[in-house]
């Protein structure tokens, strides 16, 4: 690939694809109405996945993307309970029979905000519409520095048997530079807390692409998340918003590594997980050998869902809290993303949905074709269709095989190994909202 092109490749905003078609292409079409028709359609024992936001935290990380705001008072936090409880119970009459949890799964924001006592409230009222089966995966995102031993066991006590904890980074200048002090040993007092409680399942979430790393220090990074053998590792390339997010307006653009660097920061970190036994997952996972997500991986069973890369393979998501996004076999829903807003409309016992899509036959198959492209770097078209059905396409391709990103042959669409972290530019072809995108690959040859 020539210079030009790798340049402007690397320049294309292309989605991280945890849906098709994004959020960004939902609109008001699909509203409450929807929401309500659909949560009506779900059957006794029909396995379902839940997902709750808290998008509140008691200070911002400089660097932080995620849809989270500062909680001063402890009554914004209670109240904030509540009105998930609200909502729970509102979407709850809808639902004409008991569907089976499978997955819960607490996002934010820092969900233990929420305190033992909260997260366990809103726990016990999912309980009164859903059954939860014997081994669900009850699943929690925490920040290491806000977890204690009472916390953990209180977790514990919820269900809780999975931890992602964020970690982004252990060298002390990255630390200072995004605005997050995290020495190794409160790491640790948080690891040895959680083992006591019984949580032995844990995720690391780092960051590459911070201000003063480089491939080097990430390396060091790696090599202390190594000695916690965490099961599952994430490693996020850092995205930097400052017009969208006032909080990273604190963060010298100056001391930012550039494009170049940042690949090499990938590479160095891929490099260091594939050596101490991980094995890399999607384009930015490394899970060890037995963990469900590596076995998954190494079947052709891992799916992609709002959350990222899962074993999780239910039809069926329901999103509670502001932001959230619901799927349904029939299309997605998404909450109101303003706190204020979502909770009115709570209040005024409606159902807080603001926007949503509903699929057609194409949009279902462009989405399995992309969610195989972004977790098996691989597609054969004729499972899904004649192959000659997506003549377009494959015309659209034509640039990046000729860049050797990807081969075509026989319908059968393959990343080449090394440019596997471009894969996101192969599964815009098939994106019917990205066209330009993908019609812009001809201006790098
Ligand atoms: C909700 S936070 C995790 C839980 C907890 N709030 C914490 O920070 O420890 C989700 C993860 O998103 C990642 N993240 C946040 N902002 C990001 C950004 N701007 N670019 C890339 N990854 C980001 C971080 O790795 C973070 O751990
Ligand atoms: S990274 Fe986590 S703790 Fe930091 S501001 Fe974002 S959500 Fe809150």
């Amino acid at each position: 690939m020539t210079e030009v092109a790798a340049r402007h490749y690397a320049s294309l905003a292309v989605p991280r694809y945890t849906s098709y078609p994004t959020a960004a292409d939902f609109t008001a079409a699909v509203g409450r109405e929807q929401y309500e028709a659909w949560l009506r359609r779900l059957r006794q024992g029909e396995a379902v996945s839940l997902y709750l936001h808290v998008p509140y935290c008691r200070d911002l990380c400089y660097y932080c993307g995620c849809h989270a705001k500062i909680a001063r008072r402890d009554t914004v936090i209670e109240d904030y309970a509540d009105t998930l409880i609200r909502e729970i119970r509102q979407a709850g009459q809808y639902l004409t029979e008991r569907p089976q949890a499978v997955h819960l799964h607490w996002g934010g924001g820092t969900p233990s905000i929420l305190g033992g006592e909260g997260l366990a409230r809103v726990t016990q009222v999912l309980r009164e519409y859903f059954d939860f089966s014997d081994n669900m995966e009850h699943a929690i995102e925490l920040d290491p520095r806000k977890v204690d031993k009472k916390l953990a066991r209180d977790l514990a006590r919820i269900g809780v048997n999975r931890a992602s904890l964020g970690v982004q980074d252990f060298n002390p200048a990255v630390q200072a530079a995004i605005g997050r002090i995290q020495p190794v040993e409160q790491v640790e007092a948080t690891v040895n807390a959680l083992w006591q409680a019984g949580i032995t399942s844990l995720n690391f979430d780092l960051i590459y692409g911070l201000p003063l790393q480089t491939a080097e220090s990430l390396r060091e990074t790696c090599e202390r998340v190594g000695m916690f053998r965490p099961s599952r590792i994430a490693c996020y390339g850092y995205a930097h918003l400052p017009a969208r997010r006032a909080n990273q307006k604190l963060i010298d653009p100056a001391t930012l590594p550039d494009a170049d660097a940042r690949f090499e920061q990938a590479h160095s970190v891929g490099e260091a997980f594939l050596a101490m036994g991980y094995e890399p997952v999607g384009i930015d996972h490394y899970a060890l050998p037995q963990d469900t997500l590596a076995v998954a991986a190494r079947n052709g069973r891992l799916r992609r869902n709002f959350q990222g890369y899962t074993d999780d393979d239910c039809p069926t998501l329901l999103g509670f809290g502001a932001s959230s996004i619901s799927q349904f076999r029939e299309g997605y829903t998404q909450n109101i993303a303003d706190i204020r807003q979502y909770g009115a409309h709570v209040a005024e016992g409606h159902a807080p949905v603001m926007r949503g899509y509903a699929f057609n036959d194409s949009d279902r198959l462009r989405a399995r074709i992309i969610e195989k492209l972004m977790c098996d770097f691989s597609v054969d078209l004729n499972e899904f269709a004649p192959a000659a059905q997506f003549s377009d396409e494959l015309a659209l391709l034509r640039p990046l095989t000729a860049d050797g990103i990807v081969t075509v042959q026989d319908g059968v669409i393959a990343m080449v190994p090394q440019h596997k972290t471009l894969v996101r530019l192969v599964a815009a072809v098939f994106d019917e909202f990205r066209r330009e995108t993908a019609h812009s690959f001809s201006m790098a040859i």
